[in-house]
């Protein structure tokens, strides 16, 4: 004897619910997981060792505070290579000027005029986060002056993020 039509509904609705609850919760976990991956921070010695100098290590370079994995982009970036000077060290200043001069190869980021400021955000938006992995971030966006923890920190990778998990 087959189920009736009302029992076999309210069973077809239990299977939905069950596997409705089953995705969700998993999709939950994982984002939970993902929000709380420790960050890397990066000293300016530490980002220093990863200029390309070395071939077959890889190379970093860091906007905004943000530590990138520029290696697949090595023809730009390798040793010899036209933007080599911006790599092992925050060059968020050159990036916003499209500049290489060496006073330019620095995080600071004062005088800048709006159009450069908006053309920092184009690069880093439309081509280093577009493009690079994120492998950390620079002890000064991580820490305040005092080397205590910067209450505002956020990873861009990780909108959850919260630094009294890292502390
Ligand atoms: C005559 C001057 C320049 C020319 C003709 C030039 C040309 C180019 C071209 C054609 C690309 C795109 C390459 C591609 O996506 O395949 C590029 C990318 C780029 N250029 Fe220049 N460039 C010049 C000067 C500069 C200067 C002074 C800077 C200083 C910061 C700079 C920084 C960059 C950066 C950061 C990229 C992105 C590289 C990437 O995708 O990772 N460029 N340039």
């Amino acid at each position: 004897i087959g189920l009736s039509g009302p029992t076999m509904a309210t069973a077809r609705l239990c299977v939905l619910f069950f596997l409705l609850s089953a995705t969700f919760g998993q999709d939950f976990k994982l984002k939970y997981r993902s929000s709380t991956k420790p960050v890397r921070l990066f000293t300016e010695e530490e980002l220093q060792r990863y200029d390309g100098s070395e071939e077959g290590q890889p190379i970093y370079m860091a906007v905004k505070g943000v530590v990138f994995d520029v290696t697949k982009g090595k023809e730009f970036y390798g040793k010899d290579a036209p933007y080599n000077a911006l790599v092992g060290k925050d060059s968020t200043r050159a990036v916003a000027k499209m500049s290489l001069d060496p006073s330019d190869l620095t995080s600071e980021v004062t005088g800048l005029t709006d159009e450069q400021l908006e053309s920092l955000n184009s690069v880093f938006e439309g081509t280093y986060k577009a493009k690079y992995p994120i492998v950390g971030y620079t002890a000064s966006r991580i820490l305040n002056e005092d080397g205590s923890p910067n209450k505002d920190f956020k990873p861009e990778d990780q909108p959850h993020f919260q630094i009294k998990d890292e502390f």
